[in-house]
């Protein structure tokens, strides 16, 4: 299995088709997925040099095994730099490490904070909290 790290300022790579990586999102978040408009929206993000961010794909024989998505929010100190959006690894490929490889590879390429967000029962909450997140809010939000 090869990581793979998109970089918004080095141009375009093919490793990183938008649309086929969305699908696989799509896919895999199984019930904390998004609107596939959303998820592009996202992507589009993380591949705009003037607003930033990056992917990074897990990829073996082709195939994509995981993916995780980070936004940069061009804030910091009162607002962590990045925001991880998105996570997910391959519904047959799972509790074999390559989430936790992901995560490690965000920390390593993220530069400043990061922010996430998880449902308290999700089991991906163990991974975040055994690489050293912490949840000392509430995320509140104003749905409109
Ligand atoms: C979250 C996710 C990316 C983890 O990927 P993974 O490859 O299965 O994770 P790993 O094998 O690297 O496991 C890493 C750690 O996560 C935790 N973990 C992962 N799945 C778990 C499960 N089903 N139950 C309990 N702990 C789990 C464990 O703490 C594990 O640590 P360990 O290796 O010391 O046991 C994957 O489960 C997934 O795609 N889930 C659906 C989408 C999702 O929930 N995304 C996150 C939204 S916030």
């Amino acid at each position: 299995m090869q990581l793979i790290t998109s970089d918004p300022h080095t141009g375009p790579d093919p490793h990183f088709d938008q649309e086929r990586i969305a699908r696989f999102l799509e896919v895999h978040l199984d019930q904390y997925g998004d609107r596939m408009e959303d998820i592009l929206k996202c992507l589009n993000y993380a591949f705009d040099p003037v607003r930033g961010g990056f992917v990074v794909i897990a990829v073996e024989d082709g195939a994509i095994l995981g993916a995780v998505v980070v936004n940069e929010t061009g804030m910091s100190g009162y607002i962590p730099e990045n925001i991880l959006v998105y996570i997910a690894v391959d519904r047959s490929q799972r509790g074999k490490g390559v989430g936790r490889q992901l995560m490690q590879a965000a920390l390593t390429k993220a530069e400043g904070s990061i922010a996430l967000h998880v449902e308290p029962e999700n089991p991906a909450r163990k991974l975040y909290e055994a690489l050293g997140f912490t949840n000392k809010y509430l995320e509140m939000r104003l749905h409109r």
